[in-house]
């Protein structure tokens, strides 16, 4: 196994940072294909806590190539904020690619998402309001900027003509204030001296370490459920966050990848708007977020949670291709009397087991539950998933049942030692 797939198979946050951290260790490549910083992985090393938004997460391993693809959308000033910080804690940044075909986004777009939000009302998508919807909408249109035109000699005047147009939109459509030209021009030929040494040919870097059988690690950002076209539309973000959006969002060709990894929470959470079957609104859902410590790494706000949702699961499973799965923040379940699958959706008087593209049927749909006796031992320091009380055992034994897809990871804990690993994702 050397090229492998991270995908979060929920709505975002299941954990796949540490995952990716971890697995890391043995990679040699690892590849951002999709989102921009909108995404916020985090990763623990000891005491010390990294939260990272564009710079892949094997950065910290001095041997591993990070690459930032050309599927993902980057904001130069939050990447440079990011560097710097990390450079200031004495991390290597080095080993960092940019794409010179991905998408820039701009003050302009950061204003236009905010605007745009603001203009939605009650029908709000909940964004992190980071400009990714309105940067990947030029791409499309096809008047984006990419990292190439930085470094072209005609950056500024290209960049002027988008402003201008902008503005007009920010002032006429959305009665905002225009923006001052002069200063996105300085500091957008500032950020490109800045950025210079990391820009390259990354589908070469990508293609060389695919060819010579070097261990890559494709790390997804966000989940499935927020994927454009398999999500719950319109409460989405604008990228392809399945295994598929790596072909087109970093160059590796679909039939290189071996192993999809989904990235699955023990339990669901949600960031932003949108239906959310078996979300808790009362004490359960208020002890999750409080063990599982559910606030956004990019934006702070409180996570919303609920019960873990085999329909989602299985759904994801099936987009992304799913082979293996890992298990994250099993630990957060301690202390429960019992723990609830929901195994379909009640709709009327019909059982779904498909995840339905209808939000107005959503709406109405009510979880159908499996209810398993929970357990009260501390799982932290577990190291083999035969040191797992029984009950836990037996919940994810239900899971891979459930889903048919085996959990070759167990994650019992943020730091790199809590993990158990039943069976190895590389193989030599
Ligand atoms: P990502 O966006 O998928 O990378 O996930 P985030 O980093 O946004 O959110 C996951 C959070 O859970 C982070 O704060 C991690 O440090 C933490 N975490 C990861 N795995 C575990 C686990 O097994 N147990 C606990 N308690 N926390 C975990
Ligand atoms: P990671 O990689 C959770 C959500 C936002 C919002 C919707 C659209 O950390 O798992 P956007 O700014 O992308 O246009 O917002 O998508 N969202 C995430 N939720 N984890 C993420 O990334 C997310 N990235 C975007 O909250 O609901
Ligand atoms: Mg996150």
């Amino acid at each position: 196994m050397s090229t492998v797939v991270i995908v979060g198979s929920q709505w975002g946050d299941e954990g796949k940072g540490k995952v990716i951290d971890y697995l890391a260790s043995e990679a040699d490549v690892v590849v951002r294909g999709q989102g921009g910083n909108n995404a916020g992985h985090t990763v623990v090393v000891g005491d010390e806590k990294y939260a990272l938004h564009l710079i892949p997460s094997g950065v910290l391993y001095e041997n591993t190539m990070n690459v930032i693809g050309n599927g993902v959308v980057v904001d130069p000033e939050s990447l440079i904020k990011e560097l710097d910080g990390l450079e200031g804690r004495g991390v290597n940044t080095d080993h960092i690619r940019i794409s010179d075909r991905a998408h820039l986004v701009f003050p302009f777009h950061k204003e236009i998402d905010r605007l745009a939000e603001e203009a939605r009302g009650a029908a709000k998508i909940g964004t992190t309001k980071k400009g990714i919807g309105p940067c990947y909408m030029d791409k499309v249109e096809r008047s984006g900027l990419r990292v190439c035109d930085l470094l072209d000699e005609n950056f500024e005047m290209k960049l002027r003509a988008q402003v201008a147009h902008k503005n007009k939109i920010i002032v006429n459509v959305y009665e905002g204030e225009a923006l001052n030209a002069d200063m996105i021009v300085e500091d957008y030929k500032r950020f490109a001296q800045r950025l210079r040494p990391y820009i390259s040919d990354t589908i070469r870097i990508v293609y060389d370490a695919v060819k010579g059988n070097k261990k890559v690690l494709l790390e997804g950002a966000q989940g499935t459920l927020l994927d454009i076209d398999f999500g719950t539309y319109p409460y989405v973000t604008s990228s392809h966050p399945i295994s598929g959006g790596f072909a087109i969002g970093s160059g590796v060709g679909p039939n290189k990848i071996e192993e999809v990894l989904g990235i699955t929470k023990a339990y669901t959470t949600r960031v932003g708007m949108g239906p959310f079957v078996t979300e808790l609104d009362d004490e359960i859902g208020e002890k999750i977020r409080v063990q599982g410590h559910e606030f956004g790494t990019t934006t702070g706000r409180a996570r919303r949670c609920g019960w873990l949702d085999t329909v989602i699961v299985n759904y994801a499973a099936r987009v992304n291709g799913m082979t293996a799965q890992s298990l994250m923040l099993l630990d957060v379940l301690t202390g429960f009397d019992e723990v609830k699958i929901c195994t379909a959706y009640k709709y009327g008087e019909e059982i779904i087991e498909d995840y339905p593209a209808s939000l107005a049927m959503l709406e109405k749909c009510e979880p159908v539950y499996e209810t398993l006796p929970g357990w009260s031992e501390d799982i932290t320091g577990a190291e083999k998933f035969e040191d797992l009380p029984v009950n836990c055992q037996n919940y994810v034994n239900r899971i891979e049942e459930l889903t048919e897809v085996p959990v070759k990871i167990i994650s019992i804990g943020p730091k790199r030692s809590q993990t158990i690993i039943r069976e190895r994702v590389y193989r030599d």
